[in-house]
């Protein structure tokens, strides 16, 4: 199985659990860094949306699609206009990501998935830190 095929598997396990992973994640996120809370003027839209672009960018990752990059440096160039994000909080949040599926999928979530999963998120890491470097 690859990373794309272990990764879905995962994905399947969290619709299965039938689990919104979004509060949880903004949650913890807040959590940690409250002083980020304030910056979100439209939270109910805005959360959605920044999980699930993480979600695919991880997804486009593992097959290596060619648009990641772009998606990466569009983001990050959005996300200036919140401020000097520094890296800490968007690698928080993306690994924030991936352990919101792991709970939420419960005792579907395999080793095999968790270890797909964080291996995209940290060349997806690794990507953000580029763009965030210009
Ligand atoms: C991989 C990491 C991230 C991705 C892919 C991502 C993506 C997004 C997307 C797609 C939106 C919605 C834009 C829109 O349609 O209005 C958004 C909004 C936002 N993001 Fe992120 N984001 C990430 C990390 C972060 C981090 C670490 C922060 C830290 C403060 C942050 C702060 C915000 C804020 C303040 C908004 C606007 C909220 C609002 O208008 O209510 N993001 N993000």
């Amino acid at each position: 199985m690859d990373d794309n095929e272990a990764m879905m598997a995962g994905l399947a396990a969290v619709g299965e659990a039938g689990v919104d992973i979004v509060p949880a994640l903004f949650d913890r996120f807040f959590a940690r860094f409250p002083e980020t809370r304030e910056l979100f003027l439209s939270l109910e839209a805005a959360t959605g949306r920044m999980t699930n672009e993480t979600l695919e960018a991880m997804i486009g990752l593992a097959t290596d699609e060619y648009w990641v990059e772009t998606t990466v440096i569009n983001f990050v160039d959005l996300h200036r206009n919140y401020g000097a994000i520094p890296m800490a909080q968007y690698a928080a949040f993306i690994d924030m990501t991936v352990n919101a599926l792991a709970e939420a999928a419960g005792t579907g979530w395999s080793a095999q998935a968790g270890a797909a999963w964080r291996r995209q998120a940290e060349r997806l890491k690794a990507m953000v830190e580029e763009a965030t470097a210009f």
